[in-house]
């Protein structure tokens, strides 16, 4: 089978490749076994550049910034392609500090904020516990991210793979378990089982599996283990995503849907290790409880660990591999959901014109010396 472009990896970065391409003309392969059961199906789905922003990552931050601009239109789009609406849920971020040290720490982020320019507001605990009724008085403090925003991935992942088949893109259920090459450009998958999937060009979005794909350049993308867990019964405990410092370990409580909660992540260097340890619940949960009280009486529907691609610089790699027609779209770290529309953008601009958009030109592998 030949196509235009052969997509590794059916998440949701993947997939927006995939779509933005087909929609500008070109015919796509998606190669995936599982599509979607990867760090898409852990993430909390919180666009949050500014309250996930951190110390010269100002690059970065612009990136995710566009791609948050994008967002409700991305979801218009994708509403007017399958007949769903993937929820945008408004509500903003509520940072919280517990104790001084906490409150210190806030203090220093809304000053590298400000310096970037970022709109945030610093609230005392009352009125925070006044926004956020559910949070413990115990908090001391905190600041208010009114621009941030959050999706439910499992509700956006479907909804892009039915966007995508759509539009004409073809998913094989298959790994990729190998990069193709005629005389050293890319040419297309091998993939698990036998069986081969031919491309004028390779885009490369295995996420944390992007590093080592055989007959592909090694690449500086690592797992980075976080375990993640989902409650059931919360309805009207959180209007927007809280997040905090609870005694300098930070958490997050992510409100998604009707009546559901994510509760996350743990943040480990510990390879592909798919374990969700007694350890790394029982922080979430006491720091989530010690939060917000009332998640103490929820049900514990889920846990789970994935990992995230992350880089050197936690920006992720777009663009060129140094092997011709290999461009890579991975590293997104912590990041992957809020840069799903932008990437998609940006890399299928970059299949069809040949060369890498402006947004996209800091970001390339070849910043690591590896092109
Ligand atoms: N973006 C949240 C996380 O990576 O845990």
């Amino acid at each position: 089978m030949t196509c235009d472009v052969a997509v590794a990896g059916g998440g949701l970065v993947g997939l927006s490749v995939a779509w933005h391409a087909a929609r500008r003309g070109l015919s796509v392969t998606v190669v995936d076994d599982a599509p979607g059961s990867g760090a898409s199906r852990a993430a909390a789905g919180m666009l949050a550049p500014v309250s996930e922003a951190g110390y010269g990552e100002e690059a970065l931050l612009r990136l995710c910034l566009a791609s948050l601009e994008r967002y409700p239109a991305f979801l218009d789009a994708l509403a007017a392609a399958t007949g769903v609406r993937v929820p945008l849920r408004t509500a903003g971020t509520l940072v919280v500090g517990f104790d001084d040290d906490d409150v210190r720490a806030l203090a220093d982020l809304q000053r590298f904020h400000g310096e970037l320019g970022l709109e945030v507001h610093r609230l005392p605990g009352r009125e925070a516990r006044r926004r956020e009724p559910g949070l413990s008085p115990r908090v001391r403090g905190a600041l208010h991210v009114a621009g941030d925003l959050s999706v439910d991935p499992r509700e956006l992942h479907p909804a892009l793979l039915a966007a995508a088949e759509a539009a004409g893109v073809r998913v094989v259920r298959a790994r990729a378990a190998g990069l193709l090459r005629d005389g050293g450009r890319a040419c297309g998958l091998a993939l698990d089982g036998g069986g081969e999937v031919r491309a004028g060009a390779v885009v490369l979005a295995l996420g944390a599996h992007s590093g080592h794909l055989p007959g592909a350049p090694a690449l500086p993308v690592r797992p980075v283990k976080g375990q993640i867990l989902r409650l059931r019964g919360a309805a009207g405990l959180l209007d927007g995503t809280v997040r905090a410092l609870v005694r300098g370990r930070s958490v997050y409580l992510v409100p998604q849907g009707e009546d559901g909660l994510v509760v996350g992540a743990t943040v480990e260097e510990r390879g592909f290790d798919a374990a969700v340890t007694a350890g790394g619940v029982h922080d979430l949960l006491h720091d989530a409880i010690d939060v917000v009280p009332g998640v103490s009486e929820l049900e514990l529907t889920e846990t789970l660990a994935r990992w995230r691609p992350g880089t050197p610089d936690n920006a992720p790699l777009l663009g060129p591999s140094g092997v011709p027609g290999l461009v890579l779209a991975t590293g997104h770290h912590r990041n992957g959901v809020l840069l799903t529309p932008l990437t998609g953008e940006l890399l299928a601009e970059l299949l069809v014109a040949g060369e890498r958009p402006g947004l996209a030109a800091p970001f390339g592998v070849e910043r690591f010396g590896c092109s």
